[in-house]
């Protein structure tokens, strides 16, 4: 055998033993892949808790439900026809956060207004069917919600914020 040929067998033997390595590598970490990306599936406690159902056939008009989604209160109004009606003939009064009622509720399920129950001055809970719009009034610094969920008088500077929602069926709503 000449010598460029023994040189030439033990490159080959070396690019092959290179290229198993790699290849080996390569599965190895496929494999590992498989159950990483796995564990990035949300669990199933942390699914619940990104939307939850909510039972609204027994909540009467003029009354609130209240409900926790995601660590946060969340109230679901069964407004009134009364109520509905103050909130459209005040579409366009002064108010700090000017958005119309009907953009904060569903179509065809006006009496249905749902929004997160967090005072959005400094996170208080307002309390339920009270302050000058009769609506919510928030105790700590004396911000009043018309019955729209709008910030229309005291120093909160935004409306109570509407969560991502749809209904599931007349009586059933899903928020998340
Ligand atoms: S936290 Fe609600 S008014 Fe200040």
């Amino acid at each position: 055998m000449l010598e460029n040929e023994g040189q030439c067998a033990d490159q080959s033997k070396r690019d092959f033993m290179v290229l198993s390595a790699s290849a080996t590598a390569a599965v190895a970490c496929a494999c590992a892949a498989v159950p990483f990306i796995g564990s990035m599936q949300p669990a199933a406690d942390v699914l619940a808790l990104a939307s939850t159902e909510v039972e609204i056939g027994d909540v009467k008009e003029g009354d609130i439900k209240r409900v926790m989604w995601q660590g946060k209160p969340v109230f679901i109004k069964h407004r009134t026809e009364k109520e509905i009606e103050a909130a459209r003939k005040d579409d366009s009064a002064q108010m700090p956060d000017p958005e119309k009622d009907e953009v904060r509720v569903k179509k065809g399920k006006e009496k249905w207004l749902i929004v997160i129950g967090v005072c959005t001055h400094l996170g208080c809970i307002p309390t339920n069917n009270t302050g000058d719009f009769n609506a919510w009034l928030c105790p700590c610094h004396g911000s009043h919600y018309d019955t729209s969920g709008r910030i229309r008088k005291g120093p909160a500077p935004k409306n109570l914020p509407v969560p991502p929602y749809e209904f599931v069926s007349d009586t059933m709503v899903k928020i998340g």
